[in-house]
């Protein structure tokens, strides 16, 4: 199980091991160009392309994108079924490559909402790429961090009833493993780009330390150049997790 930033000190290197991204401002690139919404998400799609490829080539061992989240199903029916077709398309489109270039794709979220036919996809995406570890691509779909706390904590009480009449008995590492991205290390960076400063309920457990970066760049225009400049911005943070400048400069 990855190690927690609360309870011990993570390794920190130049290059974030896990970044976690949300792909804001599709809508608004789209908006100002006269297009309909839509276009933009289409056009979102090439820039995970670009993004996907230049964190495997700077050697990220973890991508995690916010896709759609558990408040997104309250836009325009239209949008949240061609968000859903975009979805089902990109995985068909794109699940060879992907397992050729050694990625290991992990979809996480609530996904019984979904269509049987994409569920039946992401089931076999999942498996197609499971023998992959060049680089852990999660696409956090029908996400929540508050969905993902919650149903850590039921299957705890599932697991452990007796826990039940032993409240002070839950600790921080008896729930960690039941949340939904237990494999992976906690995120070193997290990336927003769109403009907004908000983390709009993404992984709001384990953002805990992380390093938040904003880009005032619509996803569509984002790439390797605007990835370096977030990269190098995290080159210059000092990450200190609860101890004083003096006790790192040690
Ligand atoms: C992000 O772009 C994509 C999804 C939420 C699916 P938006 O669609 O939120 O774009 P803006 O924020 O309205 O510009
Ligand atoms: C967050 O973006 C969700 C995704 C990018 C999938 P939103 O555009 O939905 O966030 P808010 O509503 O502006 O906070
Ligand atoms: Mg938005």
């Amino acid at each position: 199980m990855a190690s927690s930033s609360t309870l011990s000190i993570p390794e920190s290197s130049d290059i974030p091991q896990h970044l976690a991204i949300i792909m804001d401002g599709n809508g608004r690139w789209a908006t100002k160009r006269f297009l309909p919404r839509t276009a933009g998400h289409m056009r979102g799609v090439q820039a995970v392309r670009r993004v996907v490829e230049a964190c495997g080539e700077r050697g990220v061992e973890y991508l995690t994108l916010f896709a759609f989240s558990s408040e997104n199903w309250r836009r325009p029916k239209e949008e949240v079924s061609l968000l859903m077709r975009l979805f089902m398309q990109t995985l068909e489109k794109q699940i060879s490559k992907l397992e050729r270039q050694g990625v290991r794709l992990h979809i996480v979220g609530d996904l019984s909402p979904f269509e049987p036919r994409l569920q039946e996809m992401i089931r076999d995406a999942q498996a197609r790429t499971a023998g992959n570890n060049a680089l852990h691509l999660t696409i956090a779909a029908n996400y929540g961090g508050r969905w993902d706390i919650l149903q850590a904590l039921r299957k705890l009480m599932a697991a452990k009833p007796e826990l039940a009449s032993q409240p002070d008995a839950i600790a921080e590492s008896e729930l960690a493993p039941y949340l939904s991205m237990a494999y992976a290390p906690e995120p070193d960076l997290f990336i927003r780009t769109g403009g907004e400063q908000r983390i709009s309920n993404f992984l709001i457990w384990q953002l805990a330390y992380t390093e938040l970066y904003f880009s005032d760049d619509f996803w569509p225009d984002f790439g390797a150049k605007e990835l370096d400049a977030a990269f190098e911005w995290y080159r210059t943070r000092e990450r200190r997790f609860g101890r004083t400048s003096a006790q790192l400069a040690r």
